[in-house]
């Protein structure tokens, strides 16, 4: 999604805003553009592409040694209006005065555009963003002449939808505004001048001292102080954030990818993860709030986040005996769901920035729900409304295509679910302290799956020109399965379907040809002969079958053509290890393509629109 930087300070603008938008990146973005003040005028330069294309287009504008001590900066991911210059940001008033760059989607533009162009305003672009800056420029002029903030503020008044803003004014060349809502914005404080960044690790590279903006806040940033003040104006104080992330935490350090070296973090992550939660052997969570009598868990994510609430369905309703529901969150807040004061609402996202996510969120809790969520980055939206939040140490995840969050998001759901089952007197102290020994053996089983990637990258080299690849299972073994086949898709643009055993059958083995790849997680003894059944179904279509099995389930090799031998983990925690594997397949098989892994087509790390 879009990403936004700002910066006023001693330092030289351009470098700093660079660096800011390449941290942004891997939002995803299809244009990037910058504006500052140079002797009392906004310049813009922005760029339908990749950043490289705006450093030349800068580098051609020969700025080195211009006093530029201020400007704001932007990574665009297209939704009104296509990828083009035009529609890049920052967007300008008509005079050129003010300049805007904006994160999340204004609703009311049409009915605001109207009303511009009745009072003479000419647009340039076919983008939301547009009426912001014709309009602050409107109010600066008419209503508030000198006044930025107060332009700024009542501009906002006439908003609706959701908004980053960084607001630039060629008049007042010693502040910038800030202004959020439902979008994120943080502000980052700094030795020499402060910034703006959609998000921390955009900063990392000038400060760890972070305050993040609330909904509907407004901040002045200038050189030497940033004031910040609520929706009614009123100035707000607040500590800052120490972030605890240091730069390399969101570099390659020497990997090729992101997408690798967060893979190979995984051990360390679902370690992480367990041990901040674990104390002397027993558990050790925050308070959760859990409703009494527990009457149903609901658990409410998106896409990867989405999938681990499969898996921690299957495990809560077998240690707990509490139905679960799992519900994608752009659907939940618009089906009425059912819950009440008895029904624990699990919220899984890595960003805690997800819109659809958060919305539903608020949804639920409006409806009475105890609201937990599972988040990553600390500070986010969904981190400070939750009542409840349970914090996974993945660290920074910078490839779009989510890994270790994944894995520590199911290392967190496995500590809930024990925690619900021994409050429910479902299992004891002692049973509790076993399955914990077993989780904390995890991180050294994943390292024993990351050391034999050698024949993950084989078996890709031999595949990746499928165009259609199916991955099938039962139990814990299809919900990793979706997983598996989301991971394959979006980073390698090969078509793939997830599917349980037993439906194959119903339609979509229609689709099985002679050489068509059937990927099977085979880790559940108790489903197995059921499975190798659906294998031989299948074969007899002429699948080929690549079998990722425990060593509990090795009867199956006997049906598969090629075999992955997982360490031999329990079956409850199976999803944990297996997952892995089917990482590693989706990595390869896109190198090998020649895609950007990283950054894979139209996709968004930070979903902040619905
Ligand atoms: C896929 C992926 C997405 C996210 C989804 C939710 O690899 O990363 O499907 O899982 O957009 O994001 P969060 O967890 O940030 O709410």
């Amino acid at each position: 999604m879009c990403g936004i930087v700002g910066y006023i300070g001693s330092r030289p603008v351009l470098p700093v805003l660079l660096d800011g938008l390449a941290r942004l990146e891997y939002r995803g973005y299809d244009s990037a553009g910058i504006a500052f003040i140079l002797r009392g005028q906004i310049r813009i330069c922005k760029k339908k592409g990749r950043l490289a294309q705006l450093e030349q287009a800068l580098a051609a504008a020969d700025l080195a040694g211009e006093p530029i001590r201020v400007g704001i900066g932007h990574t665009r991911w297209a939704t009104h209006g296509a990828p083009s210059d035009e529609n890049s940001h920052p967007h300008l008033s008509a005079n050129g005065r003010i300049a805007v760059v904006h994160n999340g989607i204004i609703e009311n533009y049409i009915d605001l555009k109207r009303y511009l162009c009745a009072q003479g305003c000419c647009f340039h672009s076919e983008t939301d963003t547009e009426v912001v800056a014709h309009l602050v420029d409107l109010h600066y002029e008419r209503d508030c002449p000198g006044d930025l903030m107060a332009a700024v503020c009542l501009t906002l008044a006439e908003l609706e939808g959701s908004y980053a803003l960084g607001v630039l004014c060629a008049d007042q060349p010693d502040r910038f505004i800030a202004a959020r809502k439902d979008s994120p914005l943080v502000i980052g404080l700094g030795e020499d001048g402060h910034f703006i960044a959609s998000d921390i690790p955009a900063l990392l590279g000038q400060t760890r001292r972070v305050l993040i903006m609330e909904d509907r806040e407004v901040a002045v940033i200038e050189r030497q102080r940033v004031q910040l003040f609520d929706a009614l104006g009123r100035p707000v104080c607040r500590e800052p954030l120490q972030v605890q992330w240091d730069s390399t935490a969101a570099e390659k350090g020497g990997y090729k990818h992101f997408m690798m070296k967060e893979i190979f973090e995984e051990p360390r992550a679902v370690r992480d993860t367990l041990t901040r939660h674990i104390r002397r052997g027993a558990l050790d969570l925050p308070a959760i709030g859990w409703p009494r009598p527990v009457r149903q868990v609901c658990i409410v994510a998106c896409g990867t986040a989405y999938h681990a609430g499969m898996v921690a369905k299957i495990v809560i309703e077998q240690l707990c005996r509490v139905p679960v529901v799992v519900d994608i969150a752009s659907e939940f807040r618009y089906r009425d769901p059912i819950l009440d004061d008895e029904t624990m609402v699990i919220i899984i996202s890595q960003s805690g920035e997800t819109l659809d996510t958060l919305a539903a969120m608020r949804e639920a809790r409006s409806r009475g729900g105890h609201i937990l969520a599972v988040v990553n980055v600390v500070g986010s939206s969904i981190a400070r409304e939750a009542a409840a939040v349970l914090f996974t140490a993945a660290g920074p995840e910078i490839a779009v295509a989510s890994t270790k969050a994944y894995s520590t998001q199911l290392a967190a759901l496995y500590l809930l679910a024990f925690s619900l089952a021994q409050r429910l007197n479902r299992m004891t102290a002692a049973e509790v302290g076993e399955k914990i020994d077993a989780l904390l053996a995890v991180p050294a089983m994943i390292d024993s799956v990351l050391a034999s990637q050698a024949e993950i990258q084989r078996f890709a080299a031999a595949h990746f020109n499928a165009h259609s690849i199916f991955f099938m299972g039962r139990g814990l073994d299809y919900a990793l399965a979706m997983e598996a086949s989301l991971k394959l898709k979006e980073i390698s643009y090969i078509h793939s379907e997830a599917y349980a055993g037993g439906e194959l059958k119903h339609g979509t083995i229609a689709l099985i040809e002679p050489g068509t790849l059937v990927i099977c997680p085979l880790t559940q003894p108790a489903l197995l002969d059921k499975m190798i059944s659906n294998i031989r179904e299948v074969k007899a279509r002429g699948a080929l079958i690549l079998g990722i099995l425990t060593p509990s389930c090795r009867k199956a090799a006997d049906v598969c053509d090629a075999v992955f031998m997982l360490p031999d983990v329990p079956p409850l925690l199976a999803p944990l290890v297996a997952v892995t594997p089917t990482q590693l397949f989706a990595y390869y098989m896109s190198l090998n393509k020649g895609l950007d892994v990283d950054k894979p087509r139209n996709l968004a790390k930070s979903v902040t629109v619905e």
